[in-house]
């Protein structure tokens, strides 16, 4: 049996990791071995599995990772920048499965989302290659969403905007925003029993208490709940991007892994929901197809798209974060014609990016390899 090396497996994604594949006996097929960055020599936590009496390795003794034929990371780019490229010059050959984005642009790594790339997974791991990472979580849902008109060479453009989860900037951020949450709902109480307040003054007081010294921002930097947050990630140089939008199109056309490059832009926005990243398109398609038609070429790409007709019952009960969480699904609505132009359409989906969006593409490129 293969030894796997988990690193990163008490964040967000790699604790939905970790649970997916309790709950699909993955386990019963590997030797895991547990890492850990700051908790080495506590004792792993009981995950029912062969491990019990484990202690937490050291995510840096590079004796033990150099013992594994496999290493699932969903520690983060600085724990990949500082042990990748080390590992693999002093002759570490094995596999290198993580879920950072500083891999996706080298020529050495495949950017994993099977459902879309199998073939080039295949074809590459044919070649020798080692190393493979998941997309970036929009990049990876997107493609799930849209698969059948990529396939089909329909699309002319993308523009995107984008509503991400607080659970995207990972553990801390999350905790944040609830701290945020509590932090205003501790003096809703006052206010709104105080019979004389009228509906501004609350308002006032609840934007007042937002922007007070005390109010919890040390990660986000501002107010998430009762705001949003239109920029996510550090800037691009000159072309007036974040890194985010700037991986929509680089990310999408690597993993399409087509001659024609597809155009692909817009904002991404941070907005004050726990999990599950949101996303509006407007599509330019190279011809004029039926609502009709584009529902089928969407819904027959894969089993886990599921189409939500175009009205306000469906869209409230399930073209949401809500209802997305915690499922494989990833549901397209709202999908219209515009009046721009009679080769454009809108279309808004949802899915939850701790699970397609992130550790689900890693999981399958473990059991491709094990
Ligand atoms: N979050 C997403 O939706 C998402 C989607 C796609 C890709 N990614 C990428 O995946 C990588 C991991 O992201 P993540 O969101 O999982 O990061 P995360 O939640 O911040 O976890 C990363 C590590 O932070 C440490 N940590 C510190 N405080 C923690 C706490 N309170 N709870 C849990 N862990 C804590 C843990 O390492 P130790 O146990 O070693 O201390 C953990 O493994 C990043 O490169 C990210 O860009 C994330």
């Amino acid at each position: 049996m293969k030894n796997v090396g988990f690193i990163g497996w008490r964040g967000m994604v790699g604790s939905v990791l970790i649970k997916r594949m309790l709950k699909k006996k993955d386990f019963n097929n590997i030797n895991a071995i547990f890492f850990s960055t700051s908790q080495y020599g506590e004792s792993v936590p009981d995950l029912n599995i062969k491990n019990k009496n484990q202690k937490l390795e050291n995510a840096y003794n590079f004796e033990k990772l150099f013992e594994l034929d496999i290493i699932v990371t969903c520690q983060g780019s600085e724990y990949t920048n500082e042990v990748y490229f080390k590992l693999r010059k002093i002759g570490w050959n094995g596999y290198w499965i993580d879920a950072a984005s500083n891999l996706r642009t080298s020529d050495n790594a495949v950017i994993v989302l099977d459902p879309i790339n199998l073939k080039n997974i295949q074809e590459k791991l044919n070649m020798g290659v080692k190393t493979f990472v998941g997309g970036n979580c929009t990049v990876s849902l997107m493609l799930m969403a849209l698969g059948g008109l990529f396939e089909n060479n329909l699309i002319d453009w993308i523009s995107v905007s984008t509503y991400q989860a607080a659970s995207g900037a990972g553990a801390k951020f999350i905790k944040e925003l609830i701290l945020q949450i509590k932090y205003i709902s501790n003096i809703i109480p006052n206010l709104i029993n105080d019979k004389s307040n009228n509906i501004l003054n609350i308002e006032k007081k609840i934007t007042e208490n937002m922007n007070s010294s005390n109010f919890p921002k040390k990660n986000f930097h501002t107010s998430l709940i009762n705001n949003l947050i239109p920029w996510i990630d550090k800037k691009i140089n000159n072309s007036g991007q974040t890194k985010e939008e700037w991986k929509g199109q680089y990310e999408t056309n690597k993993i399409l892994n087509k001659t024609k490059k597809i155009p692909i832009d817009g904002i991404c926005v941070r907005i004050a929901t726990l999990r599950s990243h949101s996303q509006s398109f407007t599509i330019k398609l190279n011809q004029n197809l039926s609502i009709d038609n584009i529902h089928y070429i969407i819904n027959s790409h894969n089993k886990w798209v599921k189409v939500i007709p175009n009205d306000f019952n469906d869209t409230i009960n399930f073209l949401t974060p809500s209802f997305v969480s915690r499922k494989l699904d990833v549901v397209v609505g709202r999908i219209k014609k515009l009046n721009i132009d009679k080769n454009c359409f809108s279309i808004f989906s949802v899915g939850d990016q701790l699970l397609w969006g992130a550790s689900e593409p890693l999981r399958r490129m473990l059991k491709l390899l094990i």
